[in-house]
């Protein structure tokens, strides 16, 4: 055996060990109450890429991809049944033209990879969802993610919810107009709004409210990130940047949840 096959090797058995101590950590871990939907607010793409000196104006947002792959498989493992990922926001199209190009162009590159994934079957039985205001990205993207949410659609493992162009303001107004549309098409006057008439139109109302959102990057506010759905979830930041995020902060978060738990419920209650 030469050096490259012993590395080989060793670095199959470490996978492997790898593998099981993370199925103990979730059995044990399963033992207390999962949140049943996890938003994750990805925060420090940018900062990583400068304290690692990496170049390229994706550079950050790249390293920001291997964790999302990484998060997923965890939460899927976990048996969390959805996810959000709040991907771009609204706002982020306020950045300079060529950072957003920049990811707007990995977003296709890793959308199209998913599509060739979930074709050949290598996907998990992930179901992927695109929410937002889709009109923002460009037709070869938009399209992409159309596709991607076709051929995801009869799967029913984790469902992932990406959040891009979005914004919980922009969320409620498009509601607000979607509501408005469908009550005079149903010919209804005086035209009267209910909450469940808007929260019906909200993206989000395909998923319940988050349980807990993660925000990494050391920063401890929503970003326009949901506010609506997230009076009763708990927020937990941490100051690792979006591509440090690992087993371990995952882990964290959520038996941080699980210590919670009896304030969150009476918190329901009152509510
Ligand atoms: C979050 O990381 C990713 C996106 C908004 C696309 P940032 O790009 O905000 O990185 P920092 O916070 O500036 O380091
Ligand atoms: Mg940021």
């Amino acid at each position: 055996m030469n050096t490259r096959e012993e590395v080989g090797e060793f670095s199959k058995l470490f996978n492997g060990f790898m593998t099981l101590m993370r199925r103990f950590i979730f059995k044990v871990l399963c033992v207390g109450p999962i949140p049943n939907h996890i938003s994750f607010i990805m925060d420090g793409n940018r900062r990583f890429a400068k304290k690692h000196n990496l170049q390229g104006l994706d550079a950050g947002h790249r390293a920001g991809f291997v964790s999302v792959t990484y998060i997923l498989q965890y939460c899927q493992e976990i048996g969390v049944p959805y996810v959000t990922l709040y991907a771009f926001g609204h706002d982020n199209f306020k950045r300079e033209p060529e950072e957003v190009k920049c990811v707007m162009d990995l977003m296709l590159e890793k959308i199209e990879l998913t599509i060739d994934r979930a074709i050949s079957g290598n996907l998990n039985n992930l179901k992927v969802i695109f929410v937002g205001d889709l009109n923002m990205l460009n037709e070869r993207l938009k399209a992409a993610a159309q596709r991607l949410m076709e051929v995801t659609e009869e799967n029913r493992g984790l469902m992932v919810v990406v959040c891009v162009a979005y914004s919980t303001s922009h969320e409620i107004v498009q509601a607000i107009r979607e509501s408005c549309l469908r009550k005079c098409e149903g010919g209804d006057s005086p035209l009267v709004l209910e909450l469940s008439d808007v929260e019906e139109c909200m993206y989000t109302s395909i998923l319940p409210d988050p349980a807990l959102v993660i925000r990494t990057g050391g920063r401890d506010r929503l970003s326009n990130f949901m506010t609506w759905q997230t009076s009763s979830s708990l927020l937990h930041t941490t100051a690792a940047l979006w591509p440090e995020l690992g087993l371990w902060h995952l882990v964290w978060a959520i038996l941080n949840f699980q210590r919670m738990q009896n304030y969150l419920q009476k918190k329901q209650k009152l509510d």
